[in-house]
Formats: C-alpha cells, sequence, structure tokens
C-alpha cells in the first residue's frame, strides 16, 4: 500500500520450450515485458533470440510453456491472429513495395481494407471514401510520429536505411501494433544514425505508450535508449534488469566470451 505499482506487463513468456529434433532452443524461457517499455534482447549467435521471438510472434509453437499478451493466452495462435491483437513484427518492405510511396506504404499496412474487395467496395462507394479519407490522416499522423511527414510522396526506395526502419515502424503502428518487436533494427544503418532511430523508438514508448522488444548485437550503440535488457545464453534467460546490471554481469560477459 502507498507503494507505487508495478508497470503492468503487456506480454509474459512463461517456461516455453521449443526443441528442434535434439536441439534444445529454448530451454525454459521466462520473461516479463512492461507496457510502454523499450527492452533490449541480447546474447551470442545461436543462444535463441530469434526462436523466441518466432514463437511470441506465432511463427512457431513451442512444446512446453505459455506466451501471455495483455492477459490473453496467445500461445499457438496464428501470425496474423496475433499481429490483429496488437502484438507486431516488423519486417523488411518487400521489393515491389518499396516502389510505392511512403504514405502508399503506410496505407497498404492495414489489413480489411474494403478496397481489397471490388464487390463491396463498389457497394459501399460512400463508406469507402470516408474510410480511405480517416484511414489517410491516420497515416499522416502515424508519419509525423516517426518523423516522417515530410517523405510521404517520396518513393520508398529513396530513404536512406533508418528512415526506412522508420517506415518499417510506422507500418506497425498503421496495422493497430500496441507491442512491436525488431530483430536488429540497426543492421544496414550508418551508426551515427542508430541514435536517432532509437530515441524515435523512445517517443514512441514515452508519448505514445508503444512497447517494443529489439534484438541487437550492436550494444553499445542502442544501450543508452532502452529501459531493460535481458540475456540468453543457450536457450536460457541468464540474467534482466537494467543496462548496467546486465551488461556488467559476469555470466553475460563470459557468454560471449566462450563462443
Ligand atoms: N528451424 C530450425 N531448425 C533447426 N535448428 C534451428 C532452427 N532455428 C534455430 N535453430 C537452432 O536453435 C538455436 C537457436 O537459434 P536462434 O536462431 O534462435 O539463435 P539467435 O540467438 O537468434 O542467433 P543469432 O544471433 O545468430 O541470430 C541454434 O542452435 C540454431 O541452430
Ligand atoms: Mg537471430
Amino acid at each position: 500500500m502507498g507503494e507505487k505499482p508495478e508497470k503492468e506487463a503487456i506480454l509474459r513468456v512463461e517456461g516455453v520450450v521449443k526443441r528442434f529434433g535434439g536441439i534444445v532452443a529454448l530451454d525454459g524461457v521466462t520473461m516479463e515485458i512492461p507496457k510502454g517499455s523499450v527492452t533490449l534482447l541480447i546474447g551470442p549467435n545461436g543462444s535463441g533470440k530469434t526462436t523466441l521471438v518466432n514463437v511470441v510472434s506465432g511463427f512457431l509453437s513451442p512444446e512446453e510453456g505459455r506466451v501471455v499478451f495483455k492477459g490473453v493466452d496467445i500461445t499457438g495462435r496464428s501470425p496474423h491472429d496475433i499481429s490483429r491483437l496488437g502484438l507486431v513484427r516488423t519486417f523488411q518492405i518487400p521489393k515491389p513495395f518499396q516502389r510505392l510511396t511512403v504514405l502508399e506504404n503506410v496505407l497498404s499496412a492495414v489489413d480489411g481494407h474494403p478496397g481489397e474487395n471490388p464487390f463491396l467496395a463498389g457497394i459501399l462507394r460512400g463508406f469507402w471514401y470516408g474510410f480511405e479519407k480517416r484511414m489517410a490522416a491516420r497515416a499522416f499522423e502515424i508519419l509525423g510520429w516517426v518523423g516522417l511527414s515530410h517523405m510521404w510522396n517520396r518513393r520508398a526506395n529513396e530513404l536512406s536505411g533508418g528512415q526506412m526502419k522508420l517506415l518499417e515502424i510506422a507500418r506497425a503502428i498503421m496495422k493497430g501494433a500496441e507491442m512491436i518487436i525488431m530483430d536488429e533494427p540497426a543492421a544496414g544503418v550508418n551508426p551515427k544514425l542508430v541514435g536517432s532511430i532509437m530515441e524515435r523508438i523512445r517517443y514512441l514508448a514515452r508519448e505514445k505508450g508503444i512497447t517494443f522488444l529489439i534484438i541487437e548485437h550492436r550494444i553499445s550503440l542502442v544501450k543508452e535508449y532502452v529501459d531493460n535488457v535481458y540475456a540468453m545464453s543457450l536457450g536460457r534467460v541468464i540474467a534482466s534488469g537494467s543496462p548496467d546490471e546486465v551488461l556488467n554481469n559476469p555470466l553475460v560477459l563470459e557468454s560471449y566470451l566462450g563462443g
């Protein structure tokens, strides 16, 4: 009583086990991600980071354990279902989409767009125009959040590597993301620009309440922008807490040296 309540967890991973034949890729992983936080997931090659992301986002089913998002057990649900609940993983913009404009890329992230169905679009023409208008307004708003408003009419393939990452985030938010998972947002981005992407991510977490889980090998470039760090090794969580605590933990240092 009288104490500040702990930030509510938006995602809980409970005792997740995933095997590939004889390999135990995830060996009882438990995690709690607070709503509106930026969490960094680290660990040497093969420690299970991508497998964990695949289980959480529904691309793989675990043999044991549960994944709970916003209080809903999503274990084994399809990626599509999970994304509709608001847990969205970013992907590189596919080649054909890179020829579309930035705005078109954000608009095309919405599924269930009535324009996809010509029959419905015809009948609901009036509704459809209203829908288009609202969607365009929403897309512009989100482009403002990620700092790409001025680029709205440029083709995606004219963007820098860093701006492309911001566009991936904008697409995820347009889909309705409350939590965004990114595997290596700094890969292919000029080290000098990584900070500005991370600042945007922090802004989206603080001001818009969006939760981020980020896997990143370039730890030194991102650590000052994250709230929590989880470190994995050989399919297990070996440390969690503040960036300083985890990055100075002898077990974590050892896991990287152990190769
Ligand atoms: N589809 C698969 N089939 C068989 N083994 C797999 C498969 N996916 C991952 N593994 C194995 O599971 C373990 C964890 O791999 P994972 O890709 O999750 O690691 P990671 O932490 O993402 O590594 P990296 O930093 O290199 O991306 C490794 O031993 C890997 O070889
Ligand atoms: Mg990986």
